[in-house]
């Protein structure tokens, strides 16, 4: 049976952005414990900020491109429920996709330092205000870890449908 793909454009940023959120997660968690005021959390903070605002760019590009282009329907041989499962988890990880940058950026936006997007300063719009600093970084940390839950489900659903074989569901989302 011909396998359909996604195209190669949503093949191509799925792949990066997954690599990157992974990184960026890894890099959240190691960063976060670094001695405040040493270089070390300076560099990382910086690098994160930076990658989680492209991010937040491809995202948007993303969006665009799943509006405007048609996604391939999963075969028939995919039970209804795994169908409706994969849809609100994939609905999910959009918006997660959007949450996780914008409320880092939120928090960021309340210290004293402006943020910069690879070494150029964003406007600043809000003051120092450690309240709202600690409660976007809680909604920023609250997220990673829906994101991750969403994430371990979404690899659970494609490594299930592979051990099953009823479907090359892999392919769909592979270079072919
Ligand atoms: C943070 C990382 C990831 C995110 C945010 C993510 C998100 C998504 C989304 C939203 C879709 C639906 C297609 C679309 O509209 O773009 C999708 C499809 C897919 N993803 Fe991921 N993904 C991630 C990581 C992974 C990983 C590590 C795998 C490896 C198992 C994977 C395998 C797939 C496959 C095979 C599909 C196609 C499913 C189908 O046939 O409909 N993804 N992903
Ligand atoms: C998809 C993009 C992003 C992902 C996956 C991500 C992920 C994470 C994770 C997992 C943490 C560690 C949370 C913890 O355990 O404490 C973290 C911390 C942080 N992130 Fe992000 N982040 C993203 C985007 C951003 C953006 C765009 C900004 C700012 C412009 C940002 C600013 C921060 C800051 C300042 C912290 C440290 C919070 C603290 O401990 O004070 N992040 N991020």
């Amino acid at each position: 049976m011909e396998i359909q793909r996604y195209s190669t454009t949503a093949i191509i940023i799925h792949w990066l952005m997954a690599i990157m959120i992974i990184a960026m997660i890894c890099m959240g968690v190691y960063m976060s414990d670094l001695p405040k005021g040493s270089e070390e959390r300076t560099w990382f903070f910086t690098l994160h900020k930076s990658i989680g605002l492209t991010l937040a760019l491809l995202a948007i590009t993303r969006l665009i491109w799943k509006l405007i282009s048609t996604s391939p329907p999963l075969p028939d041989i995919v039970s209804a429920t795994h169908q409706k499962m994969a849809k609100a988890t994939h609905h999910l990880l959009y918006l997660m996709m959007f949450i996780q940058p914008v409320s880092g950026y939120i928090s960021s936006s309340f210290t004293k330092y402006s943020t910069k997007f690879w070494g150029i300063p964003l406007p600043k719009w809000a003051d120092k205000n450690p309240e709202m600093n600690e409660l976007f970084t809680q909604v920023h940390e609250i997220s990673a870890i829906c994101l991750v839950v969403l994430l371990v489900m979404h690899i659970a659903g494609v490594v299930y449908h592979m051990k099953r074989k009823e479907t090359e569901l892999f392919k769909r989302m592979w270079f072919g």
